[in-house]
């Protein structure tokens, strides 16, 4: 079984080609981390799995659905926490509401959420470390707050595929802990992990997998076989640092806006 296969992936938006001809295949489940320099198309390529994006040729597949013909199916089998930016999202509900809300809209109407539904958004915010912000206004959260919540709400359905937008942008070290021990027990549970980050460091030991994207497949693989010298040169120029932090190369990038 795999998560995500694709085939010769060619994404368009307003004429700019943001990702041309992507291949890919991830097993299910694994944990599988994304890099890339700004703008080479990651966030488009997690758009374009849930089905927010179309292709405009190519083959793609999630947990073994079209995602061009079944978005709803594939988004009810698939968490999305998506890239936090500068702006703030205006959502003036309660913070137990937004995640809520990602359960509800997957039952039949009328939704109502039973003393179980309850239940289970409140042990989610427990798990991600952000129970006592269950009665405050989502939008008057700080930015790591939001991250948080965001994360419960990606979980609170149970996917099968988890796909995080650079979950540790504006979170502190003790939460980037527990959110990296949190999508260990998630993995360990049988769930596949999508991660777009800009700092592999944090989660080397975990993962199984690295995409080297750059609108197209640069390098795919165990970490020791794609975090090359000569491969992530050819991505990030050459003055980056390298270091070794074995078996992998590291690399400290300065493009990130972390
Ligand atoms: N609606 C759009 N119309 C035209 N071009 C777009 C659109 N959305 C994104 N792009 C372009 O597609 C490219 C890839 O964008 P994407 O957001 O996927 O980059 P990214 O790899 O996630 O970068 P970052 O690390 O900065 O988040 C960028 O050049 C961007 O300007
Ligand atoms: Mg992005």
């Amino acid at each position: 079984m795999k998560s995500v296969e694709t085939s010769g992936l060619t994404v368009r938006l307003n004429g700019f080609e943001a990702l041309s001809n992507v291949t890919l295949s991830l097993n299910h489940p694994t944990f599988t981390a994304i890099i890339g320099p700004n703008g080479a198309g990651k966030t488009i390529l997690l758009k374009t799995i849930l089905g927010l994006l179309k292709p405009q040729s190519g083959y793609i597949r999630v947990m073994g659905l079209d995602p061009t013909k079944e978005p709803k199916r594939v988004r009810s089998m698939v968490g999305y926490v998506p890239q936090r930016d500068r702006t703030s999202f205006f959502v003036p509900m309660k913070t137990k509401d937004v995640v809520m809300m990602s359960r509800l809209v997957w039952k039949r109407p009328p939704r109502w959420a039973t003393e179980y539904d309850e239940n289970v958004v409140k042990k989610v915010l427990r798990i991600v470390g952000a129970e006592d912000l269950a009665d405050r206004r989502f939008d008057e959260l700080s930015g790591g707050q939001q991250q948080k919540v965001l994360i419960a709400r990606a979980i609170v359905s149970e996917p099968k595929l988890l796909l995080l937008d650079e979950p540790f942008n504006g979170v502190d070290v003790r939460s980037q802990y527990e959110i990296t021990n949190l999508i260990t027990s998630l993995k360990e549970s049988g769930v596949s992990i999508v991660m777009v980050t800009h700092d592999v460091s944090d989660v080397i030991n975990l993962i199984d997998n690295i995409v080297i994207l750059y609108k197209r497949v640069i390098a795919a693989g165990r970490p020791e076989d794609v975090l090359k010298e000569d491969i992530l040169k050819s991505v990030y120029g050459d003055r980056i640092r390298i270091c070794s932090y074995e078996p992998c190369l590291m690399f400290i990038p300065r493009d990130s806006h972390g």
